[in-house]
């Protein structure tokens, strides 16, 4: 086990205690906070059906900015009416899920996960809620086992990067071919205190970097270094600050020529 220490109440390798004091050392981004707009245009909200049903919700607190409606409009409207299972890391006061549960229909298992204890009033409301960490393999192994598996991971838990990798490591080989796995927020990979930096060998980015690679072993023969998604890294999109990852086993890649060598025209 690796030396640790403590620091703000985590236990912190050396090295990423010496990260965070240098995070503080480092120009400081804008307070998130300081992105708050309530009155923001609601044009884009409008181009969608998630962004109506956001912009109209009037249940439970939820944030989202302003640009995810899209996302997820253009990644989960396939799914909707449709009986999928959904796992949320992070319930908070409960809003996602009741906009989860509008957006996607009665048909959809609705699961919300959350380390604080007061999410547990959400159960039963617009999904089931359980109360444990992501980073928490077993605890996920029973979700999972209790939904009946899984097609869709929405990551907005902790933000932490460290989180997020252990929950994927988990989670995405539970996924159902096909399945999705998003993760929001990723504006954190490049803080510290959320365990990321730019550039930062730790950080999400730089783990979907090594996705990339992974993606490509075929044709760089260093085979793939991540062994969650190992085979089945069918796609990678990157927008800003929400990374979603398309799971389908992915054959040996294969080129073909037109006309068929051999067939009349050819060559
Ligand atoms: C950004 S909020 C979730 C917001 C919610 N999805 C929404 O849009 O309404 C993040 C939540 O993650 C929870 N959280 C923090 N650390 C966690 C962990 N290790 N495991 C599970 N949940 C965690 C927090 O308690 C908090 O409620």
């Amino acid at each position: 086990m690796a030396f640790t220490l403590r620091w703000k109440g985590e236990r912190l390798t050396p090295v990423e205690v010496m990260h965070r004091v240098r995070g503080k050392l480092l120009p400081r981004p804008r307070h998130i906070n300081t992105y708050i707009d309530d009155d923001a245009p609601a044009e884009a909200l409008e181009a969608t059906e998630f962004g109506r049903i956001y912009d109209s919700h009037d249940g439970a607190r939820a944030l989202k900015w302003l640009h995810y409606p899209e996302i997820y409009e253009r990644h989960f409207g396939p799914l909707r009416g449709k009986p999928i299972r959904i796992l949320e890391i992070g319930v908070a006061y409960g809003g996602s899920l009741e906009i989860w549960r509008r957006f996607f229909g009665s048909e959809a298992i609705i699961y919300g996960i959350d380390i604080d204890p007061s999410c547990a009033v959400h159960d039963g409301k617009a999904g089931s809620v359980r109360i444990g960490s992501q980073t928490d393999a077993a605890f996920l192994r029973s979700v999972v086992e209790e939904m009946g598996g899984i097609d869709l991971v929405i990551d907005d838990g902790s933000h932490d990067n460290r989180h997020i990798q252990a929950s994927l490591d988990v989670l995405f080989p539970l996924l159902a071919e096909g399945g999705i796995y998003l993760v929001e927020d990723l504006h954190c990979s490049y803080w510290p205190r959320y365990s990321g930096g730019y550039a930062w060998p730790g950080a999400f980015y730089n783990r979907l970097k090594v996705m990339i690679d992974d993606m490509h072993h075929w044709y760089h023969g260093r085979g793939e270094r991540i062994a969650a998604t190992a085979g089945h890294l069918h796609a990678i999109h990157v927008y800003d600050s929400i990374a979603i990852l398309e799971k389908r086993r992915v054959p040996e890649p294969v080129m073909t020529r037109r006309p068929k060598v051999g067939t009349a025209g050819a060559d």
